[in-house]
């Protein structure tokens, strides 16, 4: 689907000084999470304590639920700096290397979507995470020799959507695993409340909750829909927020009562009007929407499964009772 995408969780481009200092900087700012705030302050606390870097960090979780906002907030913790990159930005060996080359003692390198990293920059991490060096091939044909090059002891911090796209060497390299999990709606209606505090807009309490209900757990959805809510109370009221013009947006803006938008509705009314419910093919169902079987399978998938809306099966994804309910469907299953 081409077109914006109001609950995209993955929007990441075009953030501005107001949405960047919506980012928590510390633990104690940061809302939600709180098995994982709880595990990363003692790793921290005891990295400091023996004046260690901090071991390598996993963050696991769909797009959206602050995965680099935590790797920032545990550099600003340790009192690091940190250098952030992605998979993808990283093209050919040299360009891992020209990050860690800038690496001091203790530093935190970022990697979002580490399952992205090309092959040969994922197997020069080996060394760099396990011993601290990197060999750097120098030269071509018979000249060509490695050059061997320490670095100083640092932590790298690796965030990723899925568990299982990372291979089993790099995954075992990392001494923390942190799972990221959908946000409870008390915590999104605390964070959105603290956004319109730092956005200067007056809300309702209840338009918080009604807000935070319907942001498919993610924070960063329900920053962008506060946003346009905000509008819409400005243009069409006192601008106040409240559960009535927070209703009134969101219905314009065709997120339903179970914040689901029209890409999921347009996945779950496919799978139950041409394919009666399922099973269905995590492939045909992309085509029918137009998109990639990872976008499938990492944005939208998780959520519907987490709502009760989806399930997946050996012989693939079927639509649960509640989906036919949900639309006004007679339940045509088992
Ligand atoms: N803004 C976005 N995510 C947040 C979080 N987890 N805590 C506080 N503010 C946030």
């Amino acid at each position: 689907m081409d077109e914006e995408r109001i609950l995209d969780p993955d929007e990441k481009n075009g953030e501005n000084a107001i949405e960047r200092s919506l980012r928590p900087q510390l633990l104690e700012e940061y809302i939600g999470q709180d098995k994982v705030k709880e595990k990363i302050s003692i790793y921290i606390q005891a990295s400091k304590k023996r004046e260690e870097a901090l071991d390598h960090v996993l963050l696991f979780g769909p797009p959206g639920l602050g995965k680099t906002t935590m790797a920032f907030v545990i550099a600003q913790e340790l009192g690091v700096n940190i250098k952030q990159t992605s998979g993808p930005a990283i093209e050919k060996p040299g360009d891992l290397v020209a990050i860690l080359n800038e690496l001091e003692a203790g530093d935190v390198i970022f990697i979002d979507e580490i399952h992205r990293l090309p092959r040969v920059a994922e197997e020069m991490l080996y060394s760099a995470m396990e011993d601290f060096y990197v060999d750097i091939m120098v030269g071509t044909g018979p000249t060509a020799h490695a050059v061997h090059f320490p670095l100083p002891p640092f932590t790298l911090i690796g965030a990723t959507t899925r568990a299982g796209m990372l291979s089993a060497p790099m995954r075992d390299r990392f001494g923390i695993h942190l799972h990221m999990e959908y946000y409870e709606t008390k915590d999104l209606e605390e964070i959105v409340l603290r956004s319109s505090e730092i956005f200067n807009c007056e809300i309702k309490e209840s338009g918080a909750f009604e807000i935070a209900r319907r942001s498919r757990g993610t924070p960063r959805i329900a920053n962008r829909l506060l946003k346009r809510v905000r509008d819409f109370a400005d243009v069409k009221s006192d601008g106040v927020i409240t559960k009535e013009i927070a209703s009134s947006a969101l219905k314009m803006l065709e997120v339903d009562d179970e914040g689901l938008d029209l890409v999921d509705q347009t996945i779950l009314k496919t799978m139950i009007e041409l394919y009666q419910g399922g099973p269905v093919g995590l492939s045909t169902l992309a085509v029918n929407i137009s998109e990639d079987t990872e976008t499938v399978e990492d944005m939208y998938e998780p959520y519907l499964i987490q709502k009760g809306f989806l399930k997946r099966t050996k012989n693939g994804r079927m639509a649960t009772p509640l989906a036919f309910e949900h639309f006004g469907y007679p339940y045509l299953g088992e």
